[in-house]
């Protein structure tokens, strides 16, 4: 496993198009995009990683597979009653589906769905509780209380969050919310501004890859039915339009971030994640992706075969 990531850590180093850092959230438009880190956990506890695999990353979209876990633990089934199931084909921030929809969104990964999720997990309109449980969860996950909120990047998407404002005012006026926008808001912003590595990320994914148990600490965090939903939830809708894409390059289930980093689950066997600031036009790690490529034909770990 060491030598098969060293290699891959190498060819990305040698790549002479590494994609373009996000710029619409002012902060991480100031990444280094010379950055490439690989982590792959595997249930039996040992964690692999080559890059700059000890350096934080703003996780940001890898955040909503995380809110969706502890809104489906919160709330049950009942939480499709908020988001649907389906791949939109539209890009994450979207807000054409939402009024033939009304107001419902698609699936829990573009940003209308994990900001009505984030409405879910407050309970009684307080943000800082919820913020503070989600980022709990984290360091639960990851076994490793030092995972934070990055307050820079939290601050530049509350100062820029305009598009994300709209689709959250316009689910509002559904009748949708059960707690004000801003707070609603307030807590998407921050859950998708938490900092990590991607050796923290890898082993907080594992519970996806082990029938929903962390190996780690021998804790259930959810059914293996969960899981392996929540699996083909980030395999149809984790990449937003370059979802089809994802799965025929790479095979696995995985979910994307602004912030360039990719969380992918090979069931039964890892939990990889990976990091490059770069991203390609549809807003996913342009590096990120081609590394899990590699990766998922070195190993034969698609899900749709070797
Ligand atoms: O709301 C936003 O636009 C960002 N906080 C998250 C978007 C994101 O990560 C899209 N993924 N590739």
């Amino acid at each position: 496993m060491q030598a098969i990531i060293d290699e891959i850590a190498q060819k990305m180093a040698a790549s002479p198009d590494k994609g373009k850092v996000a710029s619409y959230i002012p902060q991480l438009a100031r990444v280094d995009p010379n950055q490439f880190a690989i982590s792959v956990a595997l249930p039996n506890g040992e964690t692999y990683s080559a890059g700059c695999a000890q350096t934080s990353f703003s996780i940001q979209s890898i955040s909503k597979v995380f809110t969706l876990t502890l809104a489906l633990g919160k709330l049950g089934e009942h939480i499709w009653t908020r988001v649907g199931r389906e791949p939109s084909g539209d890009p994450f921030n979207s807000i054409v589906q939402l009024e033939h929809e009304h107001g419902k969104p698609r699936n829990p990964f573009i940003n209308a769905g994990a900001i009505a999720i984030a409405d879910t997990i407050i309970q009684s309109s307080q943000s800082e509780e919820a913020l503070a449980e989600i980022v709990q969860f984290m360091r639960f996950l990851a076994d490793d209380d030092s995972i934070a909120i990055d307050y820079k990047v939290a601050r530049s998407e509350v100062e820029t969050g305009n598009r994300n404002a709209s689709l959250a005012y316009f689910m509002a006026s559904f009748g949708h919310f059960n707690n004000p926008v801003d707070a609603v808001l307030r807590t998407y912003f921050h859950h998708c501004s938490i900092a990590m590595t991607t050796q923290q990320l890898a082993k907080a994914g594992l519970f996806l890859a082990n029938d929903g148990i962390n190996p780690a600490t021998g804790y259930a965090i959810v059914t293996p039915q969960r899981a392996k939903r929540i699996n083909a939830l980030m395999l149809t809708c984790g990449h937003y339009d370059g979802s089809g894409e994802f799965a025929f390059r790479v095979g696995l289930p995985g979910k994307s971030g602004v912030g360039g980093g990719i969380l992918a689950i090979a069931p039964g066997k890892a939990s990889i994640a990976v990091w490059s600031p770069g991203l390609d036009v549809i807003g996913n790690s342009k590096l990120g992706t081609e590394a899990l490529e590699l990766f998922a034909n070195k190993t034969g770990w698609s899900v749709f075969g070797s």
